[in-house]
């Protein structure tokens, strides 16, 4: 898989303890990769990382990326092959409770990244993980492709704007004409399920928390459409991404967008019903109930346009949205039940997968 580039290679992902970070954790550990995590907390309990019990797996830095000193000491001791920034504030509704947490960890902690990255004299792919919420939503409904304008009416939004616009600058003045021996890439990905999940607010986790106690849960915005796909989507395009700049310098600086079928556009209330049908467990007598309250106002539809990621990577996504949400429930239902290894259920849950990928002839699997 990957032509075999990550078996050996020594990968610092930031933001490794949350739901993203543990499972591509997992995805590089069965590709061989040493892995060096670097995060600030483990950011909900339970965890994924605690559950599947990676900190005997990996070497786990507790940092904090607003530290420039710390940061810098860990790449210049470790000196990585491989960096995937995944660390941030990650969450819509934190951004209203709390703005600077989130413009300082995304924005000025990706600025932190940058100063690093200025800083290696050593060979260093760096694949920049910011988020389809980065565009300025003007609520067409075309996909939004690289090239569109930046924004954010919201404070995540606009921090992850804001780390597109340093990523963008430092590279335009430190790296594109220097022979500062870093590529790098961004990846722009959005409305991602998969199990082991436990942020707040976050639907699955709203759905599961509440039928693992019968009980029914509240729904805001029934009909609101998003463009659900599995965590192992943008984990392979991002993984892609690696792949591609370490053989292409004509991808250097630029983004991608990864992003599910088209026809995996649903509703929320499509996708309560699709679960319900993949949940290998009790369900409460009326699964949902629609509430009025709106706590934080939550931009509308947000599609990506996915052609540049076919098209320059021959990347595209593998799940339709039946497979999606079956991964999804099935891995909550197991690990409901509590009898099963699920660092063995996660690792094979990426198998399948991969197969399935190979299967549709997806380049990455060679
Ligand atoms: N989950 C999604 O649907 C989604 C969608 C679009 C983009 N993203 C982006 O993908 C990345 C991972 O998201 P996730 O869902 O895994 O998030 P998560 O909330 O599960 O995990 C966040 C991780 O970042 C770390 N972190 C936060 N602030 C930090 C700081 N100041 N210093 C060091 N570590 C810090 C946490 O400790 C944790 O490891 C984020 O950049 C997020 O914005 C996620």
């Amino acid at each position: 898989m990957f032509s075999g580039l990550y078996a050996g290679k020594k990968v610092i992902i930031t933001g490794n303890t949350g739901f993203k970070g543990s499972w591509l954790t997992c995805w590089l550990l069965s590709l061989g990769a040493e892995i060096v995590g670097v995060s600030k907390d483990i950011p909900s309990e339970p965890s994924m990382f605690n559950e599947l019990s990676l900190g005997t797996k990996i070497r786990n830095y507790n940092v904090d990326i607003r530290d420039a000193s710390a940061l810098s000491e860990i790449f210049l001791s470790e000196k990585p092959d491989f960096l995937f920034h995944l660390a941030a504030q990650a969450i819509v509704s934190v951004s209203y409770s709390n703005p600077i947490e989130t413009i300082t960890s995304n924005a000025v902690g990706t600025m932190n990244i940058m100063e690093v990255l200025k800083k290696a004299d050593w060979p260093l792919i760096a694949v920049l993980i910011t988020s389809d919420k980065s565009y300025d939503n003007v609520e067409w409904v075309w996909g939004y492709k690289e090239n569109d304008a930046i924004g954010g009416k919201d404070v995540y939004s606009g921090s992850k704007a804001a780390a597109e616009v340093i990523i963008k600058s430092y590279y335009h003045s430190f790296f594109k004409k220097s022979d500062v021996p870093v590529r790098l890439g961004i990846g722009r990905a959005g409305n991602v399920i998969g199990g082991g999940d436990w942020a707040k607010d976050r639907i699955i986790v709203d759905i599961v928390k509440a039928w693992s106690e019968e009980r029914s849960v509240e729904i805001r915005s029934p009909d609101a459409t998003r463009p659900w796909q599995h965590v192992l989507e943008p984990l392979s395009g991002y993984l892609t991404l690696g792949q591609n700049l370490s053989t292409n310098p004509e991808l250097d600086g630029e983004a991608f967008n990864f992003g599910p079928r088209a026809e995996q556009n649903r509703t929320v209330v499509d996708l309560l019903v699709k679960m319900s049908e993949s949940w290998d467990a009790e369900l409460p007598a009326n699964p949902y109930v629609i509430v009025d309250e709106i706590p934080f106002d939550e931009a509308g539809l947000l599609k990506l346009n996915c052609d540049k990621a076919l098209f320059e990577l021959k990347w595209d996504a593998t799940y339709d949205y039946r497979e999606t949400v079956a991964a999804t429930a099935s891995w909550y239902a197991v690990n409901l039940k509590g009898e099963t290894n699920m660092f063995d259920f996660t690792m094979d849950q990426i198998k399948l997968y991969s197969d399935q990928a190979a299967k549709r002839g997806a380049i990455w699997c060679r």
